[in-house]
């Protein structure tokens, strides 16, 4: 038994959500550490797409338990319709999901201030996802924030509530012209949702540590990805939060030693959506391309995503800083058609070749990718069961990706149905 941490290794919109839902099969314990609704994680069973947002995507096998971590910000509303949605499909929830009573709430003034301030950034906006995780994760480190354990007493939650509008509302007013928030509607609404909350708050902490102490099979699911990361990404066009495998241990108390496996998961190209540096994005024809052929659509905002080749010097990076012991490819099939597909193994700037992905924004804009090309495969990968069943040139291009990355392949991803698996060990 074993604990394994799954995250994204590009900009978020790897296929995490397949690959957990997959993964859940045999796990006791799902859980999520960072992040909140900005995320979209999709799941196709029998020809039905499931969207989840904030509860972990291992909900959808019955035998698993499902943890929001402290380092996750819940919006009450969103994860409420969301339990409500889950249980419409037939599976149970009650006495599955455990939210921490440390994690911080999304409050209405934090979506206001989030969008308002995306719109008078203009051209220079972030393009977050406009669902207040960059407010409320200020709120957690300015140590204003309200967490779960506030709403079970009506005059703490009173009290923080009201020091937050008065200076959120001189924000909306004073900085953006806007209408202050009515505060009594807020507690009211607050406390309904404690009202409903209450069965799943729980010490998670205790609960995932127990888990682990108890042999049990554990999954660590992160949400966006490396290059968002707060830290390592591409600053500031990066989500608020530490997407990389530290935060799985800040996120839900679990000490790095515990730890057995972390599964990087990759597309076979790359995608991201929001602004921001990004060097193998494709001109715009082929990316619309990419873009029909991959469905490279947002599944929270249903944004187009930015396409472009695989890119080396990310994943390389991101196989360091997180420690991963395995590679997931997703989306493989996706290049199916192309006779010719291209890695980028390095980049130049100025006249010079860089190997590694630089901090400084206006270095990362003017990037020029050295790529390599392979040739394409030109037929269908999607009922490929194994290795040895995909093209001969699939599978070169799958070993120079796993060489260049210094990283073993774990898993391929040749369709969205969980049958559409190439498992490597
Ligand atoms: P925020 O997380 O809503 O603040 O958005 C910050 C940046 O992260 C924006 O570029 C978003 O598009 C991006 N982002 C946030 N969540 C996701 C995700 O789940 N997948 C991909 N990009 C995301």
């Amino acid at each position: 038994m074993s604990v394994t941490i799954i995250l994204g290794a590009q900009w978020g919109d790897e296929g995490k959500g397949k690959i957990v839902d997959l993964l859940s099969a045999k796990a006791d314990v799902v859980a999520r550490y960072q992040g909140g609704p900005n995320a979209g994680h999709t799941v196709v069973i029998d020809e039905e797409e499931i969207v989840l947002h904030q509860i972990p995507s291992g909900i959808l096998h019955p035998h698993t338990r499902c943890i929001i971590g402290n380092g996750v910000v819940i919006d009450p509303v969103i994860l409420m319709e969301e339990v409500d949605f889950v249980k419409s499909k037939g599976f149970q929830v009650d006495g599955r999901l455990f939210i921490s009573h440390r994690a911080h709430l999304i409050m209405p003034y934090h979506k206001l201030l989030d969008t308002t301030r995306e719109a008078a950034e203009g051209a220079s906006k972030i393009g977050t996802t406009g669902r207040g995780i960059g407010p409320a994760y200020v709120d957690k480190f300015d140590r204003c924030g309200i967490r779960i354990v506030d709403l079970l007493d009506r005059s703490t939650l009173a009290e923080k509530l009201l020091k937050n509008l008065e200076s959120k509302n001189k924000v909306l007013q004073r900085i953006y012209d806007r209408d202050s928030m009515d505060t009594e509607k807020i507690i009211q609404d607050y406390l309904e949702f404690d009202r409903r909350i209450d069965a799943y708050v729980k010490d998670t902490t205790l609960l995932i540590n127990r888990a682990i102490d108890a042999s049990e099979e554990v999954l660590i699911e992160g949400a966006q990805g490396t290059m968002l990361d707060i830290d390592f990404g591409t600053y500031p066009y990066v989500t608020s939060s530490n997407p990389t495998a530290g935060g799985a241990c800040t996120g839900l108390g679990v000490g790095p030693t515990r730890i057995d496996r972390v599964l990087g998961v990759v597309k076979a190209y790359t995608t991201r959506v929001g602004m921001g540096p990004m060097p193998t994005e494709f001109d715009t024809e082929f990316g619309d391309q990419m873009r029909q052929l991959g469905g490279e659509y947002g599944a929270t905002t249903g944004r187009p995503r930015r396409c472009g080749w695989f890119d080396a010097v990310v994943v390389r990076m991101a196989a360091m800083i997180n420690g991963l012991t395995h590679l997931a490819i997703t989306k493989l099939d996706v290049l199916d058609t192309l006779p010719e597909i291209k890695i980028c193994t390095a980049y130049r700037y100025q006249g010079r070749v860089m190997e590694h992905y630089p901090a400084e924004l206006w270095i990362q804009e003017q990037l020029e990718p050295v790529y390599e090309s392979h040739p394409g495969w030109l037929c269908s990968t999607q009922e490929a069961h194994s290795f040895d069943e995909l093209p001969e040139n699939a599978r070169s291009y799958l070993r120079r990706i796993s060489e260049l990355t210094r990283t073993p392949i774990s898993l391929i991803s040749v369709g969205s149905k969980r049958s559409q698996t190439i498992f490597m060990e």
